[in-house]
């Protein structure tokens, strides 16, 4: 089997948890390159839900290996938290879980200046997740960072940890009239934290690598998606990493040579949660109408996301920065009901038509839609098993998209059961 990196082509939120959890069923080894517990990835087998944040998906498979990349930066709190949750409901962590021992820690004093930064900027806020992530990945660049290994040390993480939050106190108490937090508190749960995970760190490119060279296969998992990405994606309303497909070797430690195939998935519409540009946002009447049936509420916050139609510039520009082999659909269903559907096939700007997205965000916010019209299916495509028992008009819905980008769409998704994927081969 091919080794595989999965992305989300649009703002996050895509349905990737499901298409992630088919494709884990052919690889060996499932890997988590970036982000954090900033996502949330909703897997439904059967009469279960699962939302997972951190660990990969294919956690609720036997016999699989999953692995959190040095990309990532965890919340030791709420990874713990994670472990207990999947084996109070029998899903073996112990023999499947590794974690790189040079991810990065988030402390509370980044979820705590996350707040507080959102809070000061008023309107101009990003609509972060509030779980610590840019403060943690600012952090990692500015090289003070404390990676997951160093809370085995206690003399490195006392001396590091006095350090930063010296720092981050004095901060807070003279911009944000915050008393801070205390060295002493986080000190011992942290190094209790660390005793706990121990078992599971590893060198991670290492692992990797060896097991790319006995022919094992490997499915990346990418959180978030393409335009939350924090060098392509609509900055700064982006997250802290890079979401995009070179990420998956940046985080892990494999090489691109290594790298099969990269799978983009994209919902039959587009939303976004949080603050930004969005071209194709919806008017008042249809956003709540897509929002209710998409049941478009954030796994990780259970804020309402923003909806609108599908816009195929976009797609156009994710297909290239990661270089998509293919693309996956999902949501079609959501759409049944639709009498006409519009696609955003280009912007506006002034009078000029603009066909490629623009890298001035700037230029994007004032960037009016440019729709094409296609006739709705208005049939119910949920309990379809068979891609050619589409209505003929979702067909054509599905091969304008493929020949505009001119990649082909794999697979499409009508619910969220794993039964309900067409798999087109
Ligand atoms: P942060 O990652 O918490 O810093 O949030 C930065 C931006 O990314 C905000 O607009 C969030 O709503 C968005 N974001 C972060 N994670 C996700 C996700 O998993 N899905 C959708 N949006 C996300």
């Amino acid at each position: 089997m091919a080794n595989i990196v999965l992305v989300g082509a649009q703002w996050g939120d895509e349905g990737k948890g499901k298409i992630i959890d088919i494709l884990s069923e052919k690889s060996d080894i499932i890997i988590r390159f970036q982000g954090g517990n900033n996502a949330g990835h909703t897997v439904v087998i059967g009469n279960e839900e699962f939302i997972l944040h951190l660990i990969p998906s294919g956690i609720l498979h036997s016999k699989k290996v999953c692995v959190i990349g040095n990309g990532v930066v965890v919340d030791p709190e709420a990874l713990i938290e994670e472990i207990e949750m999947l084996k109070s409901r029998d899903i073996d962590v112990d023999s499947s879980l590794i974690i790189s021992d040079q991810v990065h820690v988030i402390f509370p004093y980044h979820k705590l200046l996350d707040e507080l930064r959102e809070t000061k900027k008023g309107k101009a806020k990003i609509g972060t997740t509030k779980r610590g992530i840019g403060p943690c990945y600012g952090d990692k660049v500015s090289r003070c960072g404390i990676r997951l290994t160093e809370l085995l040390n206690p003399e490195v993480l006392k001396e590091k940890l006095a350090f930063n939050i010296d720092e981050k106190n004095a901060l807070m108490r003279t911009l944000y009239d915050h008393k801070g937090v205390s060295l002493d508190e986080i000190y011992g749960r942290y190094l209790e934290y660390g005793r706990r995970l121990s078992r599971y760190m590893q060198n991670v490119p290492l692992f990797l690598n060896k097991a790319i060279s006995k022919g094992k296969s490997l499915l990346f998992e990418g959180a978030q998606g393409t335009f939350l990405d924090i060098d392509h994606g609509t900055y700064p309303y982006v997250t802290s990493s890079s979401a995009t497909a070179g990420g998956a070797c940046i985080g892990s430690g494999v090489g691109p040579i290594k790298i099969d195939k990269v799978i983009g998935v994209a919902k039959a519409y587009t939303t976004r949660v949080g603050e930004g540009p969005f071209p194709a946002e919806f008017a008042e009447e249809m956003m709540q109408k897509i929002r209710s049936k998409g049941k478009e509420f954030g796994a990780t916050t259970g804020r309402p996301r923003r909806c609108g139609w599908l816009d195929v510039v976009l797609l156009k520009n994710a297909s290239m920065i990661n270089g998509l082999t293919e693309l996956v659909l999902t949501k079609l269903d959501v759409l049944d009901d639709t009498d006409k559907i519009k696609v955003c096939v280009a912007y506006r700007h002034g009078n000029r038509i603009i066909k490629d997205f623009p890298s001035n965000m700037e230029v994007l916010e004032n960037c009016r839609p440019v729709y094409e019209e296609l006739p709705g299916w208005k049939e119910n495509t949920s309990s379809i098993s068979k891609y050619r028992s589409l209505p003929s008009k979702a067909r054509r819905y599905i091969s304008y998209i493929s020949k505009f980008l001119k990649k082909r769409i794999s697979m499409v998704s009508v619910g969220s059961e794993r039964t309900q994927t067409l798999i087109r081969v």
